[in-house]
């Protein structure tokens, strides 16, 4: 009987000893737990933040040479004189090139006319821009113009928007950056800036992707546009040389001798421009 009870009384003791053991092991291992996971995500964090410096500087750079000759209007590719052309009376002024390697002044200023309610195109596109858009509501067509001129300060905000989604995608600076500049031309390099580039989309679909070209509209503009003297400018399979996916709401107007040849043999701007 006596053993029997100091049998019970070591096995409670044991129990009871057992238990803490088991209670400041679970502590501990949360705490060491929660203080690894804090010391790796600061490790990881730190070399994150390392490598995004590195790239936002690499970045700054980038656009500090583009800003520089933007303003002096030299590209690598030697001097540029788009504003010129753009503000001459001259023909031709309708077939600037306006892409990464042929930059546009950023001063640049198109005498503008507005073409619907807070959209404002070049005036001398007007006459044509009106044809085209009466003409489809005459088809039956609903669309609407959701961007025209954009200047420098515009485009700014527009890449950068676009630059924080990737970026809140999962991107690193320098990977948003590239993945940003295949749809929004870098400031200086967007035809928005010339007044002769819309945005044109179906009042049935407003989204700006792949899907906006199975839209009438957008099958009605890419059709009939070259009557008007506008080009689809970013077609698809012809990113490669555009430098920009495939936007079919994104019209450029390039006057009716160039559009209607362009549309016929089948050619972006640089095409047609390089055949000259
Ligand atoms: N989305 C066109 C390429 C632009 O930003 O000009
Ligand atoms: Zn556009």
């Amino acid at each position: 009987m006596r053993i029997d009870n100091n049998k019970a009384r070591f096995l409670k003791k044991y129990e009871e000893r057992l238990k803490k053991v088991l209670i400041v092991g679970f502590i501990s291992g949360i705490i060491i737990c929660f203080l690894l996971g804090s010391l790796i995500n600061r490790i990881r964090i730190g070399g994150l933040e390392k490598k995004y410096k590195e790239q936002i500087t690499t970045l700054e750079d980038k656009n500090e040479q583009l800003s520089g000759e933007l303003k002096s209007g030299s590209t690598q590719k030697g001097e540029n004189q788009n504003s010129e052309i753009l503000s001459s009376k001259e023909e031709g002024w309708a077939l600037v090139l306006i892409n990464e390697s042929s930059p546009l002044d950023t001063e640049y200023r198109p005498e503008l006319a507005e073409a619907v309610e807070g959209k404002f195109v070049d005036a001398r596109i007007m006459p044509e821009l009106s044809e085209m858009l009466e003409d489809a509501v005459g088809d039956g067509m609903q669309m609407y113009i959701c961007s025209a001129y954009r200047d420098y300060e515009s485009q700014w905000e527009v890449f950068n928007t676009t630059m924080v989604d990737w970026i809140n995608q999962g991107k690193s600076p320098l990977e948003a950056y590239e993945e940003t500049k295949k749809s929004v031309a870098v400031p200086g390099t967007s035809e928005h800036a010339s007044g002769l580039a819309l945005d044109i989309v179906s009042t049935k679909y407003g989204e700006l992707d792949d899907k906006q070209a199975e839209t009438e509209e957008a099958r009605w503009l890419a059709e009939n546009c070259w009557k008007y003297g506008f080009i689809l400018r970013y077609p698809p399979e012809k990113s490669a040389i555009t430098g920009i996916v495939f936007e079919p709401w994104h019209y450029r107007y390039v006057g009716k001798e160039a559009a209607k040849e362009i549309k016929e043999k089948d050619l972006t701007l640089e095409e047609y421009l390089s055949r000259q």
